[in-house]
């Protein structure tokens, strides 16, 4: 099957490098990734296949074999791991573990704005997998809901639990060269950072801009810039201040409008030092608003396991529960 066209779902079925494809998980600029059984150990894999047309694409192989190697590079609790990558057939495949939940995407896609803890806690987790990576002096370069996937979480303190995924356009923090050619533009642009468009170098400053549009657009439902015209959103991400929070979603207070600016300012110099100082201001913030914005925790009547409350247990507020619904 090396170097031919085939439709990804005419893999279904078929062993592929030891693992046998089970059913599509979704699609995205570059690959197929797959529901497969690892035949060896029995257990249940996603794997990632770089779509065949672009299997004879140099910079497309490049760019599947550097994410593999990143990506399998960092051990994190909140970095989704990575099992084994190669080539087989003419065919270059990742295999990662298989999270059971949903991305980000569709998770907005379906529900519309998160509730505040909610949108608080996938940050923290978010946060922590791109410190650390950070760290190891790498950058993410595509931070997007689709690249962050929701599982559930171990208890109800703990509803969700999030992977980063897809490393795949990092690359070493001072280098400055990469598989981005001069007009060729790899990556979403709803997320991306000022620095990022002008070329400057990039740092994990830019995942920070890319988790703040992240986080708006958990908190109300889109990301801060959107514009008709890909040149013009372009722009708003260079030259336009970001629109309040505390407007596009009442009930979120000014001081968190202030946080927002600062993580999306123009200039990296302008951030937060980290993405979990950028978290920590935003909790500050929003603690501001009183309950609404509290965190719910074992002694709130509404939440699995609380305490028995003393008299009539009022509804659960809309803003308490976990997002991936439905019993563990
Ligand atoms: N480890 C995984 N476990 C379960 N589902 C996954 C896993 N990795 C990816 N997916 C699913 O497959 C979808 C497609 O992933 P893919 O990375 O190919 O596309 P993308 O992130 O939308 O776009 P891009 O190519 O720009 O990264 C994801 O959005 C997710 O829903
Ligand atoms: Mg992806």
């Amino acid at each position: 099957m090396s170097g031919q066209m085939v439709h990804p779902s005419a893999l279904i079925g078929t062993e592929i490098a030891g693992y046998r494809v089970e059913g599509e998980l979704g699609r995205g600029g570059m690959a197929v990734v797959y529901r497969a059984k690892d035949l060896r150990l029995g257990r249940t894999v996603a794997l990632k296949l770089l779509a065949p047309e672009y299997t004879r694409n140099d910079a497309f192989r490049r760019r599947f074999v550097q994410e593999s190697r990143v990506a399998a590079a960092i051990e994190h609790p909140h970095i989704v791991p990575v099992f084994e990558a190669g080539e087989t057939d003419g065919i270059l495949y990742i295999a990662m573990c298989y999270v059971t939940g949903q991305d980000l995407r569709a998770l907005l896609d379906r529900n519309g704005p998160l509730p505040v803890p909610a949108a608080l806690r996938i940050a923290g987790q978010l946060a922590s997998a791109l410190d650390a990576a950070h760290e190891h002096d790498l950058v993410h370069r595509d931070v997007k809901p689709a690249n962050v996937l929701v599982a559930r979480g171990v208890d109800g303190d703990h509803p969700e639990h999030v992977y980063l995924t897809d490393f795949g356009i990092a690359k070493k923090s001072l280098s400055l060269t990469g598989f981005t050619r001069a007009g060729e533009f790899v990556g979403t642009l709803d997320y991306v950072a000022p620095e990022r468009i002008t070329g400057r170098p990039v740092d994990g400053r830019s995942d920070l801009y890319s988790m703040a549009c992240v986080v708006h657009e958990t908190l109300t439902g889109a990301p801060p810039f959107r514009r008709d015209d890909d040149l013009e959103l372009l722009w708003a991400h260079q030259y336009d201040p970001p629109p309040a929070l505390s407007v596009e979603r009442p009930g979120i207070p000014a001081a968190a409008d202030e946080v927002l600016r600062k993580a999306l300012a123009k200039t990296p110099d302008d951030r937060y030092g980290s993405c979990l100082e950028f978290v920590a201001a935003l909790r500050t913030a929003m603690a501001e608003a009183g309950p609404r914005g509290r965190t719910p925790t074992l002694v709130d009547p509404h939440v699995p396991g609380a305490l028995p409350a003393a008299g009539p247990v009022p509804d659960p507020p809309a803003w308490a529960g976990p997002v991936l619904g439905g019993p563990a």
